[in-house]
């Protein structure tokens, strides 16, 4: 078989070790062939491709990013998109594809696989709100590098009797926050799944100044306050219709000093947590999803997404996984709630 690759939306580390799991197994197991796709789904839509050997996988295993590069474009938005993509398949000879992505990329993977193009689906987003897999790869990675900066924060903040907010990335939900939150000991975290209080956490952070240690607040950036309270509004949209990264943590700050009168500053992690070499088990998770994902190809196995259900790597049905988004669950908030304040 020929089988085209492609890695699409937001790159994530790990995205390199699926890529080179997928062509070593694919290879040297099967004897399969390769092609990449440049710039998601861009590449089979423009007919962009890279070669995809051993040789171009030699390497990449601990690197950030992705060799075949990412955008967010759409074909299923774009008139004539899907037969385009069908008909370049076609001519450049690849059989089946295998799509790394979230829930954009493996929706648009969903679709071409009613259309009768045969794809397996990967899992990837720092985020970790896919459903149909316990774990995606890069929200270990995520998670350690804000609990890092959560440590750092807490020293610079007792030193300067500040309340220092960290925002970290989840728009829709507030995996990392949460984690990375309870790991670094933050004294309030605020997810998009639980509109915030803004009275709460002021009277949090004024606790917490009473004991003598300084708070820190993580806020997912898509969190947001009760409805109708204050002028506080979840962060702005961006032209592309993504949340302008600070704009939570920001209005946070101002109002807590408006609220308390003490000082407050915000860290805005960004794309430094999506940024650089990937944690041993995120490198180990996507290369076990790169190993599942060429075994379901070589078996015909498509339409199907790879998924970590416990400790086991499983398939699951593309529908499965893109219906809906695996967001925080109540209990889960419940027990960081324990060390608020
Ligand atoms: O989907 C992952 C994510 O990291 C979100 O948390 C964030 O809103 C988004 O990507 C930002 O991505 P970009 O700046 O690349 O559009």
């Amino acid at each position: 078989m020929r089988i085209g690759v492609l890695t699409g939306g937001g790159d994530c580390p790990g995205l390199n070790a699926v890529i080179r799991a997928v062509v070593r197994k694919g290879v040297s197991v099967y004897g399969h062939e390769f092609v990449g796709f440049r710039d998601g789904w861009r590449g089979p839509l423009e007919g962009e491709t890279m070669p995809l050997d051993i040789q171009a996988v030699r390497g990449i295993l601990p690197r950030g990013g992705t060799i075949l590069g990412s955008s967010r474009t759409n074909p299923i938005k774009i008139e004539g998109g899907v037969d385009r993509i069908k008909d370049n398949l076609a001519s450049g000879g690849v059989d089946a594809l295998i799509a790394i992505g979230g829930e954009d990329t493996l929706g648009v993977a969903r679709q071409l696989s009613e259309r009768g193009v045969k794809v397996v689906g990967v899992p990837k987003t720092i985020d970790n709100d896919l459903s149909g897999t316990d774990y995606t790869f890069g929200f270990d990675t995520a998670v350690n590098i804000a609990t890092e900066a959560i440590d750092r924060l807490h020293t610079t903040a007792e030193s300067h009797h500040r309340a220092l907010i960290c925002e970290v990335m989840g728009r829709h939900a507030g995996w990392i926050a949460l984690h990375a939150g309870m790991a670094g000991g933050a004294n309030v975290i605020l997810i998009p799944e639980k509109p915030f209080d803004i009275d709460r956490v002021c009277e949090y952070v004024e606790s917490r100044f009473r004991t003598r240690y300084s708070p820190i607040i993580v806020v997912a950036e898509g969190a947001h306050p009760v409805e109708g309270q204050m002028a506080l509004q979840a962060g702005e949209l961006d032209a592309f219709g993504h949340v302008r990264l600070g704009g939570i943590g920001e209005m946070l700050a101002k109002e807590i000093e408006k609220r308390t009168g003490k000082e407050a500053r915000t860290t805005v992690l960004g794309h430094i947590q999506r940024g650089g070499t990937p944690t041993a088990f995120d490198r180990v998770l996507a290369t076990r999803f790169g190993l599942q994902a060429i075994d379901a190809a070589h078996e015909g196995d498509f339409g199907t997404m790879v998924a970590l259900r416990g400790t086991d790597i499983v398939r699951v049905s593309l529908d499965e996984a893109t219906s809906e988004l695996k967001t925080v669950p109540v209990q889960r908030y419940a027990e960081a709630e324990v060390f608020f304040g």
